[in-house]
């Protein structure tokens, strides 16, 4: 059986291009939704022109009350029935309430190589400490922020001239190689970790 993927975005959706790019021919997995809290996401408008069921769930008018956000995010899923979301720069943290029941079925993906770095500003923080390489992480969400167990990880050197810019854009290339490898191998069953 097809397992339905669906990938959760809040900006330009870089990650989430590579995900769908990937999902074609033998790939045990297809895109059946892209949900985002913010209606002005890039990832939003390409999906859409893609032909991609989008949902849109503004976390603004929750405000506080996340479990309410988390409520609504659910129904927009439920519609699609997915088996597996992957998260793809969803700037929103999702409570325990929410993660719970996607245990072991809901993939993250982090620029850093964690358990260095969780949280933001990892390529700054990475630079700042003197690292000799940096990277990034997909692992399966667990209510902990950026924690969970690790599924792959790709890395990059860090470079003299590097700034968080130059070595975000780096890390960023690798991501785009390490997330489609890794949601291809856990939709097919293989959740052995992949080192890039
Ligand atoms: C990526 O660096 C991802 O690791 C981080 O947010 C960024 C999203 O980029 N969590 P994009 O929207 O996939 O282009």
């Amino acid at each position: 059986m097809t397992k339905r993927v669906a990938i959760f975005v809040s900006g330009g959706g870089s990650n989430m291009r590579a995900l769908v790019a990937d999902m074609v021919g033998d790939h045990a997995a297809r895109p059946v939704v892209v949900v985002s809290n913010n209606a002005g996401a890039g990832g939003i408008a390409w999906a859409e022109a893609q032909g991609i069921a989008t949902e849109v769930v503004d976390h603004r008018p929750y405000g506080e009350d996340r479990a309410a956000f988390e409520a609504a995010l659910d129904a927009a899923l439920a519609r699609h029935a997915p088996d597996i979301i992957c998260l793809a720069g969803f700037m929103r943290v999702l409570t325990a309430g929410f993660v719970s029941p996607w245990a072991g079925r809901m993939l993250n993906i982090h620029p850093s190589l964690l358990p260095q770095y969780r949280g933001l500003h990892t390529h700054r923080r990475a630079i700042e400490a003197g690292d000799a390489t940096h990277g990034c992480t997909v692992h399966l969400v667990t209510p902990e922020l950026d924690d969970g167990p690790v599924l792959g990880q790709a890395t990059v050197p860090i470079l003299p001239e590097d700034t968080a810019d130059t070595l975000s854009a780096r890390v960023l290339e690798q991501e785009h190689r390490l997330y489609p490898a890794v949601l291809r191998r856990f939709a097919a069953g293989n959740t052995q970790r992949l080192d890039l």
